[in-house]
């Protein structure tokens, strides 16, 4: 079964399983690594895009989940060299460790922006709650997105 979708604003027709995880398409097709593999089961959160604007688990997104749907991966947001806002908010505040979590940390974060661009730290910290840092960076993440959204207290 072939799939249109659209990822990062560029349309793709992939040709696998339609039962295959969006990670996988991205990550094997694609060639976008920024969304990691970690527990396969949406409950790590390091898979994170985004779908139709809102924050997602690619692991658990069958491929047939997607025909004529608009996906955005932390690739799509900007480059080493051209950061967006909260790129560059994430490495002011050094918010990775290992750096494992960051690109779904990223895109949960952004889907809030995105609909509220100066959210409340209650309103983040809810946000963010379905996604882990195994290094325990939450605190470090919370203050980099207060500065992406111009609320640091
Ligand atoms: Fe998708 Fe953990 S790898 S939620």
């Amino acid at each position: 079964m072939t799939v249109t979708l659209t990822v990062n604003g560029t349309s793709h027709r992939v040709d696998v399983d339609p039962a295959t995880p969006l990670l996988y398409v991205l990550r094997e097709e694609l060639g976008l690594n920024g969304a990691k593999y970690g527990c396969g089961l949406g409950q790590c959160g390091a898979c994170t895009v985004q779908i139709d604007g809102q924050a997602a688990f690619s692991c658990v997104t069958p491929l047939a989940a997607l025909e004529g749907r608009s996906v955005r991966t932390v690739e799509g947001l900007g480059t080493a060299e051209e950061m967006s806002p909260l790129q560059r908010a994430f490495e002011d505040e050094q918010a990775a460790q290992c750096g494992y979590c960051i690109a779904g940390m990223i895109m949960r974060a952004q889907a809030l922006l995105d609909v509220n661009s100066t959210p409340s730290e209650a309103e983040i910290r809810t946000h963010m709650q379905p996604n882990l840092c195994r290094c325990g960076t939450h605190m470090r993440i919370l203050r980099a997105i207060r500065r992406a959204s111009g609320t640091s207290a």
